[in-house]
């Protein structure tokens, strides 16, 4: 079998590396991908980082025996704890991990006000905190840590008055400054775009790393000789450790954001 027709793997705690897989599958249509989305353990942004790790490695090991060809781990969280742990462990894999978009926001102006939103796990490991300090200086880096914002997400809390409430609380005390952009640190968080621009109350630039992650990939297959020949649509192919959610994922595929 010609490897570059295997499938293109897509990990997340859940729902949210929807996003991502979009991002991938408007970049590479010919492309085959297998999703899958671990949302009996999600959320994992509240758990340990030896939890994570552990769980990162099984839903990937879940993917390898199905025969894809790379992985992408379209979890910010997951990323930050397991992506060394991954590379490590498969050395001849290509493996993209997406960690929040700081970088072109902190460069998108001089002195930019950016304010990073993610989960607890993400903005406390060394990852992030790496990243936000290497940016410190050229811009003004604010980090809000989302507890319980990506489990609305899964939940299906995509707008109304629960998800207006939790947005008005956690983005109130910033109103008043000039912030510049909102980083979407997590991958949940591109479905509820609009109710955070809403609940923001003033235009602002919200960024993610979707689309830079599926650059990522197309290089890197590029790279192994892997990128799949122009030709038929590729196929999508969704699971989830509760299958109850695989009515939300395709929903979630073809949504408007
Ligand atoms: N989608 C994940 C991320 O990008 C996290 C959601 C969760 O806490 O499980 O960080």
């Amino acid at each position: 079998m010609d490897p570059r027709t295997r499938p293109i793997g897509v990990f997340d705690s859940g729902l949210g590396g929807i996003s991502v897989l979009r991002a991938c599958t408007a970049l590479l249509p010919q492309e085959d991908f297998l999703f899958f989305g671990d949302s009996a353990n999600a959320p994992y942004g509240e758990k340990s980082l030896a939890q994570v790790q552990a769980l990162t490695m099984a839903g990937v090991r879940r993917l390898l025996e199905q025969g894809v060809k790379a992985v992408v781990v379209a979890c910010n969280t997951a990323t930050s704890a397991a992506i060394t742990l991954l590379r490590e462990t498969y050395p001849q894999l290509p493996i993209i991990g997406i960690e929040p978009a700081v970088k072109p926001a902190a460069q998108g102006r001089s002195n930019s006000f950016v304010v990073v939103m993610a989960t607890p796990l993400t903005i406390h490991e060394d990852k992030y905190q790496k990243l936000a300090s290497t940016f410190q200086g050229q811009a003004n880096v604010i980090s809000l840590p989302c507890r319980g914002l990506a489990e609305l997400v899964e939940q299906g809390q995509w707008s109304g008055p629960v998800l207006d409430a939790y947005l008005q609380e956690l983005l109130l005390p910033l109103r008043h400054c000039s912030v510049d952009y909102i980083v979407l640190g997590c991958t949940h968080y591109p479905f509820i775009r609009r109710a955070i621009q809403t609940n923001f109350g003033r235009p602002v630039e919200i960024i993610d790393g979707s689309d830079g992650t599926a650059r990522q990939l197309k290089r890197q297959l590029e790279n192994a000789g892997l990128l799949r020949p122009p030709g038929e649509k590729g196929r999508v192919t969704f699971q989830n450790s509760r299958p109850d959610r695989l009515p939300m994922s395709m929903a979630l595929f073809e949504m408007e954001v």
